[in-house]
C-alpha cells in the first residue's frame, strides 16, 4: 500500500471545478450557508469557460416575442428528441431567472439602445414552436460572455466565503461500502502535498473531454477528469457517442470563431462563392443548428467544392457587416482571425473547419443534478452525496445535439439548481461521514502507481494515438466499419494504459505526473464514446450514421449507459424522460405532445 502523509479537510460541500457550472453551484451552497470548498486545478478565471463567445440563452423578449415554450420547443428538436422532457423544460423556464441573476451579480452584458440586455440570433432558436422566424434569444456581452461571467461568479463566490483550492488535482472519488460518496483525494500541484476532501455533497464540474480527439476548440485542460473518475468509481456514463463539432473552428488552428458571427449577419461559402446553406436549411440557412451546419459543411468539402489549395475547408464570410458592428459585438474573433489566420475581417474570409466542440454525453444526472446509477428496475435511480453540472453532466438537456448558447445557459441554471437541491439534503448541523479508508487508500495506490510507471510508452504518444483515432473513427459522419475499426483500435489503445512511462517521479509540479492522471480520464470517456458510437444503428442529431441514414425512435429513442472497467465497456440503456413538469397547454400546445418529428430547417 503507498504510504502518502495528507491533509484533511471537512465541509458540507465540496466542488470539483470552477468553471461557469461549478462557480454557479459554488456561489449557491455558500449564500446559504454552506460550508462550501471549490476544488480546481486551475486557476478559476482560467477555467475553460472562459473561452465561452456568443452568449448565454433566455427568452428574455428583449428584441421581439419570445417565450420559454418557444426555447424549449427548440431544445427539444435541436436535441433530436433525446434530451430529457422535464430537464429541458426545467431550463427554459428557469433561463430569463438565472440571467437576471447574472446582471444582478454583474455581469456586464452589451445593451440595446434603451438599456436592456443585447440579444443576438444563434442557430436553432426560433419562434411560435418552430414555425416562425429567427429569434434573438442568446444574451451577450459583445463575443466574451463566458468571460464576463466566469469572473463576476468568481467575485461574488468569493464575496460569499467560499473556500477556494487553486491548482488541486482531483484524483479519485471516495465512496462508502454501500455506494455513497463521500469525498474526494487531491493533489496539490505547487507543493506536492496530498489532501482528502470529507464532504456530505461532492459536485463534480469538470467540464468536458475534448482533448480526446486530435483538433478541438477545448481548452487543454478539458480531460473529462469528472467522467474519468466516476468511470472509476463503477458508475456509468450517458449517451457518450454524441459529439458536436463546431461549424466553425479556424482552420489549422481549431481555434473558436462564434456562431454569434453569423448570428450578427456573417455567411458560409464554398469554392463557387455560394452561400450553400440555403439548399440544405432554406429556412433557416446559416443559422439552421450545429450538427445540421457541420454535415453541410462536410458534404460541400466532400462533393469538391471546399475552399483553400486543398479544397478541405469553407469561408465564413464577415466583410460585408460595418466595421464598427465587428468592433462592437465581435472584437474578440476579429482578433483571433488576425492571430490565427493571419485575415482581416473586415475584408477577407475566415478559412473554416467543424472543429470538436462539445460533449452532449457525460454523467447521467436528474435536473436537480443529482448523479443517477440506473438500474434496469430504478432508472433514475440516486447516487447519495453525488452531483454533476455543466458539460460533465447529462440531465439530459442537449440529447443528441446542442443548441449554440444552451451550454451556457446549462451552466448557471443547474448550478444554480444543484444549489437548490443541496440547500434541501445537506443538514450543516450534522456531522460528515466517517471516511471508507479503503477508498482512500484505492485512491493512493493509484496515484502512486501511476506515478511510478515504469512502462515503454510515453504518456504523449499514446495520448496522440487516442486523439488520431478518435478524430479518425467517431467523427462528422460516421460508418459501421469506421466505428468497428475505431472501437477496435481504442480498446489496443487503452491496454496501453498499463505500459505508460512516466519520467518525472516529483510531486512539485510534475506535468509529466498530471498529464498522465488526465490521459487515464481521457480514456474510459473515449471509449465510451467509440463503443456507444458503434452501437447505435441510427442517425440522431450528432450521430451521423452512414449505413443507418435515420432516426429510429422506436428502438434507439433511449439514453446510452455506458459502464467502463479497463478496457471493457458495458453498454445498456434506459428510457428517455417524456414528460414535460407543466401539463397545462402552452400557447396552444401540449408540451407532452412536442411529439418526434423529421427535423428540418
Ligand atoms: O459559437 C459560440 O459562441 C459558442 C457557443 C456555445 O457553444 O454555446
Amino acid at each position: 500500500m503507498a504510504e502518502y502523509e495528507y491533509e484533511t479537510h471537512e465541509y458540507d460541500v465540496v466542488v470539483v471545478g470552477a468553471g461557469g457550472a461549478g462557480l454557479r453551484a459554488t456561489l449557491g451552497m455558500a449564500e446559504q450557508g454552506l460550508r462550501t470548498a471549490c476544488v480546481t486545478k486551475v486557476f478559476p478565471t482560467r477555467s475553460h469557460t472562459v473561452a465561452a463567445q456568443g452568449g448565454i440563452a433566455a427568452s428574455l423578449s428583449n428584441m421581439g416575442p419570445d417565450h420559454w415554450q418557444w426555447h424549449m420547443y427548440d431544445t427539444v428538436k435541436g436535441s433530436d428528441w433525446l434530451g430529457d422532457t422535464d430537464a429541458m423544460e426545467y431550463l427554459a423556464r428557469e433561463a430569463p431567472k438565472a440571467v437576471y441573476e447574472l446582471e444582478h451579480y454583474g455581469v456586464p452584458f452589451s445593451r440595446t439602445e434603451e438599456g436592456k440586455i443585447y440579444q443576438r440570433p444563434f442557430g436553432g432558436h426560433t419562434t411560435e414552436f418552430g414555425e416562425g422566424p429567427a429569434v434573438q434569444r442568446t444574451c451577450a456581452a459583445a463575443d466574451r460572455t463566458g468571460h464576463a461571467i466566469l469572473h463576476t461568479l468568481y467575485g461574488q463566490s468569493l464575496k460569499n466565503n467560499a473556500e477556494f483550492y487553486v491548482e488541486y488535482f482531483a484524483i479519485d472519488l471516495i465512496m462508502s461500502e454501500d455506494g455513497q460518496c463521500q469525498g474526494v483525494v487531491c493533489w496539490k500541484l505547487d507543493d506536492g502535498t496530498m489532501h482528502v476532501f470529507n464532504a456530505k455533497m461532492v459536485v463534480l464540474a469538470t467540464g468536458g473531454y475534448g482533448r480526446a480527439y486530435f483538433s478541438a476548440t477545448s481548452a487543454h485542460t478539458c480531460t473529462g477528469d469528472g467522467g474519468g473518475m466516476v468511470a472509476r468509481a463503477g458508475l456509468p456514463l450517458q449517451d457518450m457517442e454524441f459529439v458536436q463539432f463546431h461549424p466553425t473552428g479556424i482552420y489549422g488552428s481549431g481555434c473558436l470563431i462564434t456562431e454569434g458571427a453569423r448570428g450578427e449577419g456573417g455567411y458560409l461559402t464554398n469554392s463557387e462563392g455560394e452561400r450553400f446553406m440555403e439548399r440544405y436549411a432554406p429556412q433557416y440557412k446559416d443559422l439552421a443548428p450545429r450538427d445540421y451546419v457541420s454535415r453541410s459543411m462536410t458534404m460541400e468539402i466532400r462533393e469538391g467544392r471546399g475552399v483553400g489549395a486543398e479544397g478541405d475547408h469553407i469561408h465564413l464570410n464577415l466583410s460585408h457587416l460595418p466595421a464598427e458592428a465587428l468592433a462592437e459585438r465581435l472584437p474578440g474573433i476579429s482578433e483571433s482571425a488576425k492571430i490565427f489566420a493571419g485575415v482581416d475581417v473586415t475584408k477577407e474570409p475566415i478559412p473554416v473547419l467543424p472543429t470538436v466542440h462539445y460533449n452532449m454525453g457525460g454523467i447521467p444526472t436528474n435536473y436537480w443534478g443529482e448523479v443517477l446509477n440506473p438500474t434496469k428496475d430504478d432508472p433514475t435511480a440516486v447516487v447519495p452525496g453525488l452531483m454533476a453540472v455543466g458539460e460533465a453532466g447529462c440531465a439530459s438537456v442537449h440529447g443528441a445535439n446542442r443548441l449554440g448558447s444552451n451550454s451556457l445557459i446549462d451552466l448557471v441554471v443547474f448550478g444554480r439548481a444543484a444549489a437548490i437541491r443541496a440547500g434541501k439534503v445537506v443538514d450543516p448541523e450534522t456531522g460528515n461521514p466517517a471516511l471508507n479508508q479503503t477508498s482512500v487508500d484505492r485512491a493512493f495506490d493509484r496515484f502512486d502507481s501511476v506515478r511510478n510507471a515504469k512502462g515503454g510508452t510515453p504518456t504523449a504518444e499514446l495520448r496522440l494515438e487516442m486523439q488520431k483515432t478518435m478524430q479518425e473513427d467517431a467523427a462528422v459522419f460516421r460508418t459501421a466499419k469506421t466505428m468497428a475499426e475505431g472501437l477496435e483500435k481504442m480498446t489496443a489503445i487503452a491496454g496501453k494504459l498499463d505500459d505508460l512511462k512516466v519520467t518525472d517521479r516529483s510531486l512539485i509540479w510534475n506535468s509529466d505526473l498530471m498529464e498522465t492522471l488526465e490521459l487515464t480520464n481521457l480514456m474510459p470517456n473515449a471509449l465510451a464514446t467509440i463503443a456507444g458510437a458503434e452501437a447505435r444503428k441510427e442517425s440522431r442529431g450528432a450521430h451521423a450514421h452512414e449505413d443507418h441514414p435515420e432516426r429510429d425512435d422506436k428502438k434507439w429513442r433511449v439514453h446510452t449507459v455506458a459502464r467502463v472497467d479497463g478496457t471493457s465497456v458495458d453498454l445498456s440503456y434506459r428510457p428517455v424522460i417524456t414528460d414535460p413538469l407543466t401539463t397545462e397547454k402552452q400557447g396552444g400546445i401540449n408540451l407532452k405532445r412536442i411529439a418526434p418529428k423529421a427535423r428540418t430547417f
